[in-house]
Order: structure tokens, then sequence, then C-alpha cells
């Protein structure tokens, strides 16, 4: 049986217009003014409404050991949490450490998902090591359908990479035609200014961010940009926090290297005070890179505006109030992290569109259509057009709400968004073609969520 939005106002990352939406199976079949469908079509009324194309989250971390522990989400968890905030693909970053077998990685990250998720998943396979054996293996998971790897510069002897596996992994990137994206923070810097600090008595929350300063992602970025410059690899910065590194990764674009960049939705909302909050509040709020001086947002706001800021993902990566805990000695123990898949599409609008000066476009471009032009998902993903995947978001501005652990679907027992207030959200978000959510609440169907395969993009002669 068929379904029918009718009289929403679909936007795209290019077009704004009210009409009618006919999806048949999986796809979208029909758009247009007052379509006639045949009998036994479920009508769904979305005057005052938008339809937007699912939301795609380029950045999430669901199974991830780190620091000591595990992330607290599931497949299960983390798609229904995902859906509700009107986010129909998720790509996470799968993540072996330095000592584990990357294909083994690969083929654990991927049994996490399977027969969970009620949304579609790709993965970005992290390259935590480059030796003898990993160019045969990264070749088998791009013919798998990964085409996009991650690497990281900071976390040495864990996920880092030495500046050598990095040139190696963008070369072999470059050749396979796959994007690498990078955590950009100097290893050696942050393990040198941990260790002063710690010395010096300095163990609370309010020290993360002095021992990951500004000039620590500024110098990550200028490196990772001029590898991209010297191997011709397209790359794509995680997560970028502040106007030092902007500015490095918007010079490097200027001249032409091929470098998307990506900001997270807490360095739009929060800032370094957070952190500073005594005990564990502050540690609630710790990631890499730190929460910044508030000076920061409204940079990153315009940057997004302007499309120099790429992207918007999450970074999402929950521990609960007790794993926090863990750092309760040492700052350098807080496991880093904070959730955020199921507010980033209700904040970016509320904060971007509603109170702010972001296009509409521009929204739907920064958190659909761009990742999945970016990640090889697109037109299948990210657009509302003949033949793409049915995933839609019927969003109604006109809704109030409040974001509160007491009420969010993620799994744990903290926020970093408590008590902001939302306008508007998904009422009803559906992906290909099934309804999973309606009204904030999840309907659907666990386990039906996709493995996306991607192609790479063919090398380029340059
Ligand atoms: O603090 C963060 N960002 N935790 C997740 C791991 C990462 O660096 O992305
Ligand atoms: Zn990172
Ligand atoms: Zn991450």
């Amino acid at each position: 049986m068929g379904l029918l939005l009718k009289n929403g106002e679909i936007v795209t990352a290019t077009e704004r217009y009210v009409a009618d939406v006919y999806v048949e199976g999986e796809t979208i079949a029909r758009i247009g003014q007052k379509l006639d469908v045949p009998a036994g079509t479920e009508v769904i009324d979305c005057t005052g409404k938008f339809v937007f194309p699912g939301f795609i989250d380029p950045h999430v971390h669901i199974y991830l050991p780190f620091m000591g522990t595990f992330a607290r989400d599931t497949y299960r968890t983390a798609s229904v949490a995902a859906l509700t905030g009107g986010t129909t693909t998720l790509i996470e970053m799968c993540c072996p450490s330095r000592g584990e077998d990357a294909l083994e990685g690969y083929k654990l990250w991927k049994s996490k998902a399977e027969g969970q998720s009620a949304c579609d998943y790709a993965f970005h396979m992290a390259v935590s090591r480059f030796d003898g054996g990993t160019e045969a293996q990264l070749r088998e998971i791009v013919a798998d359908g990964t085409t996009s790897f991650k690497i990281f510069l900071s976390y040495k002897n864990f996920f880092g990479v030495t500046d050598d596996e990095m040139y190696q992994t963008l070369k072999l990137a470059h050749d396979l035609g796959v994007i690498v994206t990078a955590h950009c923070e100097n290893a050696e810097l942050v393990g040198r200014l941990q260790q002063k600090l710690l010395s010096e008595g300095k163990t609370g929350p309010e020290w993360h961010e002095p021992s990951r300063p500004e000039v620590v992602e500024m110098e990550g970025t200028t490196r990772f940009c001029t590898f991209l410059e010297t191997t011709g690899a397209r790359g794509y910065v995680v997560h970028l926090s502040c106007v030092p590194a902007l500015k490095a990764a918007t010079d490097a674009k200027k001249r032409g290297v091929k470098v998307s960049i990506e900001s997270v939705l807490p360095h739009f909302l929060l800032d370094k005070t957070m952190a500073e909050r005594p005990g564990v509040e502050g540690m609630k709020h710790v990631m890499s890179p730190p929460l910044r001086q508030k000076h920061n947002q409204q940079a990153l706001w315009e940057a997004l505006a302007a499309g120099e800021v790429d992207t918007v993902g999450t970074d999402h990566c929950p521990f609960t109030t007790e794993q926090k805990l863990m750092g309760k000695d040492a700052f350098t123990a807080i496991p880093n992290g904070i959730p955020g898949v199921e507010e980033r599409v209700p904040l970016i609008y509320t904060y971007g569109v509603s109170r702010g000066s972001l296009g509409l476009n521009r929204f739907v471009d920064a958190l659909s259509t761009r990742p999945a032009k970016l990640f090889g998902l697109y037109p299948k993903k990210g657009t509302i057009a003949l033949g793409s995947d049915a995933d839609l978001v019927v969003y109604d501005p006109a809704y109030r709400g409040t974001v509160s652990a007491r009420t969010h679907k993620t799994n744990t027992d903290y926020s970093g968004f408590e008590g902001f207030e939302v306008d508007g959200r998904p009422s009803l978000v559906m992906v290909r073609g099934q309804v999973q959510v309606r009204d904030g609440e999840f309907v659907g169907t666990t386990g039906r969520g996709q493995f996306l395969r991607r192609k790479p993009e063919p090398p380029r002669a340059d």
C-alpha cells in the first residue's frame, strides 16, 4: 500500500515548494500538486509542516571500546534515538585500536549493527596502524562497500597514526578513490601538556581544554591539509571546533586542497565554561577537541551559513555519569565524548534556522545532502527526488519542547543539552517507505536498517 504526504512544504538543498509526495514501496514514486492516488493509500496531511529528506549523521560512535570502557548505546538504542530526532542514516566510526586487526574489527563492528538497527547505516573505516598487511585488508573493506577511512592524529598508541602511516593511508585512499576523515589534534603536544598539568596538581575537568588548546588543533588541521595537498587525496576534517583550525582548513580549501569540514553539534551550542563546572557536571562536558571559548560559536555558525563548514555531525559518543566519574582523580581518565544524535536536527533548526540566520536550504544541505554527496550516498539518500529512497521527515515547526535526559531515547542518564528549548520536531519519520516515528515516538521495527554499500569515486588523473 502506498503512502501520500499531502500538502507539505518540501525543502531540499536547493528548493522550497508546496506539493504532495507519493511513496510506493521503498522509494519516492511521484511528486506533484493534488496527486490522484490509488484507493487504500494512507494519506498524511502535512499542511503547515516541512517535508525534509531524511537527515544523515556523518559522525557517530555506537560500539566503541575507549579509555577503559565502552560507549553506552547499542544499535537498537542509538538508531531509535537517531530516528526520533529525524536522522535516518548513521555513519559510524569503525574503530579497532592499533593493537587489533583491521579486518577482524570491521567484521565485529558490522556484526553489532546487523539485524539490530532501525535506520540505515554505513561505516568510516579507521586505519589505526599501517603495516605490511594493511593495504590488502583495506582493499577488501572498500570492495565490501565501505569507501571512507578515518585516521586519528591524536590518541597516541591507541587509535593514533604516525605521519608515515598517514601518508601511506592517504596515498592508498587516493588510488582507491576513497575519502579520508581525520581527527586533527597533535598527539605529542597533547601528551606533553597533559603530563605538565597533572604534575602541577591540575587534575579537574577544567584542565582538559588547556591540555588541548586551539593551537594544537590548528597544527593537526594544517598538517592533515598539507598531507592531502601532497598526496592529492580527498579529506574531511571531523569535529572542527575553533577559529584557528577553521582558518587552516579554509585556507587549504582556497588553494585547491580537496578538503571538507565538519563541525559537530556541541561546538555550536556549548562552551568551555560547561567543562569548568565542579566535579561530574564538568566531566559530562569533556570531549575532544574540547569545548572552546564562546566567541568560536559565532564563527562556526557564520562558516556554516556560508558553506565553508560543509556538514554538521554529532560525534555522538554516550557515556553515563558513572563512567565519567572514572576521571574523578585525573581529567585524562574522563571518557571523552557526549551524546547528541537525537538532538542534532531540532537544535540546529532551533538555534540556526528558527532563532538564527541559517537558511533552510543550507540547513538541509549541511545535515543531509552534503553528507550524502561526500560519502557516496547521493541521490539514493540526501534529497527528495523521483526514485530516491523514501527517507522523509515531516517536521512540525509549531511544536515547542525542551531537551531532557528524562525523556530522551539515548542510553545515558544525562544530556549535555539539558534544558535547551526546541522549536519544532519531526512529527513523522520514514525510512525507505516505512513509518518509524510518529509524534516523537518510535512505532517502527528495529532490525530493518540496511548496511549501505557505497562505490569509490574513480581515481583522478592529477
Ligand atoms: O571526545 C570525543 N570526541 N570522543 C569520541 C572519540 C573521537 O575523538 O571522536
Ligand atoms: Zn575524534
Ligand atoms: Zn568521533
